[in-house]
């Protein structure tokens, strides 16, 4: 049997291969492997997504763990090296753009196995966006490439990938979230957090841009402590956060923001349930951009750019910047019941690893 290896490292790479996995398992034409490789490695931002979206235990953990861009990606590199020289996969799986997408990538193209990029195409025209830099290369080295918006056709095609390569098939990520909507929907979060339905803003940050500079987290603490005066907010905290409010000597200014509930980081079904009810979701995550576009969900983005331009164009997703008073107006319109409504996306329909499988399939079988 062909042997496929997936590559998962970070947060947002769990919910996009679990699907991927199952249709794979399911479909019983490739043996897989999965390989963790340490990128995350705490509880909250690693173990409990393989326990919410029942992925398996991955038959190898790298245990990379944090460092600067080179350290991390050649700490994966290194260790990913031995691991595809001993087991010779015949084709690896990337998702995202994250440091352990790129290493992958890159071990893999140099010892000439054929790389598949799920989420390929995204740009933000923002290279000082470390995720820009692993997008770009990413796809210059992969062999197959699965985008989830039209945005992702008109980019490669710009950059001369040829268009054999390219398949549209929806969104992994969606996929997820249709699969376990109606499981979020009995967590009790909701309760443990005393929160009520549409009563709350749900807040998630972790954009070096926003929270390693000290100027624009503080306009950020401004923006959040205006909004609290109005409407309870839920803060659950990327750990390179939690690290950059005590590196500015902000502990004490957020803990006096009697609105703001700063807690660990929640698991998927958690948070799932956490957007769902959300009245607004204020947010610098790639994904979540995404998942409140499938969730009609008002999401304020605070970012001068996205890669993800379908949720902007015809989803529930609003660029705001980081200017204080332009992210005050716009959520106080959203909680004043003004906000933009939106559309899902097209193939965004819980499909896209069918699809994905079903060219696998004609591809290397
Ligand atoms: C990474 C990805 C980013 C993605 C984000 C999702 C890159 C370049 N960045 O950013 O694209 O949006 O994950 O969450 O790949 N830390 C912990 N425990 C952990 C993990 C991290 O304490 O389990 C802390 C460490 O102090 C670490 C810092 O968070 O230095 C940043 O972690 P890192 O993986 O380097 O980048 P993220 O900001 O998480
Ligand atoms: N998420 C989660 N718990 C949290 C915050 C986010 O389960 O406390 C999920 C979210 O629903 C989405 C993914 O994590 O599926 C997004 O990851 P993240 O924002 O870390 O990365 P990005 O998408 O920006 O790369």
């Amino acid at each position: 049997m062909k042997k496929i290896l997936l590559v998962v490292g970070a947060r947002p790479n769990f919910m996009k291969i679990a699907p991927v996995y199952r249709e794979i398992v399911k479909g019983n034409h490739f043996e897989p492997i999965l390989i963790h490789t340490g990128q995350h490695y705490d509880d909250k931002m690693s173990k409990i997504f393989f326990d919410d979206l029942e992925l398996p235990k991955p038959d190898f953990y790298l245990g990379v763990g944090s460092g600067s861009h080179a350290q991390q990606t050649a700490k994966v590199m290194i260790a990913l090296e031995e691991v595809m020289i001993d087991k010779a996969p015949d084709v690896v799986v990337v998702v995202g753009d994250v440091n352990s997408t790129l290493a992958a990538s890159v071990v893999a193209s140099k010892l000439h196995i054929p790389i598949v990029h799920i989420e390929a195409g995204l740009r933000s025209f923002d290279r000082t966006m470390p995720e820009e830099i692993n997008r770009l290369l990413t796809d210059s080295i992969s062999d197959l490439l699965f985008i989830t918006e039209e945005s992702g056709r008109v980019n490669l095609r710009n950059e001369g990938v040829a268009e054999e390569k390219i398949h549209f098939v929806g969104n992994v990520m969606i996929d997820s979230l249709l699969y376990y909507k109606d499981k979020a929907a009995t967590s009790t979060i909701l309760s443990e957090l005393k929160l009520v339905n549409k009563e709350y803003t749900l807040v998630t940050l972790h954009r070096p841009s926003n929270v390693d500079d000290h100027e624009n987290f503080r306009k950020i603490i401004r923006v959040l402590a205006e909004i609290q005066t109005r409407i309870p907010v839920i803060f659950p905290i990327h750990p390179r956060t939690r690290k950059m409010i005590h590196t500015f000597g902000l502990d004490s200014r957020v803990e006096e923001l009697s609105g703001l509930q700063l807690v660990d980081p929640v698991g998927y079904l958690d948070f799932l349930k956490l957007m769902m009810h959300a009245k607004l979701v204020l947010t610098d995550s790639g994904g979540i951009q995404e998942e409140t576009t499938a969730l009609s969900i008002p999401c304020l983005t605070l970012r001068e750019n996205t890669e993800r331009p379908v949720t902007i164009e015809i989803g529930t997703n609003k660029l705001v910047g980081a200017d204080v008073d332009r992210i005050i107006q716009e959520s106080l319109a959203i909680l004043d019941g003004r906000g933009k409504s939106g559309n899902v996306p097209p193939l965004w329909d819980g499909k896209a690893a069918e699809r994905i499988v079903q060219v696998l399939m004609q591809k290397f079988i």
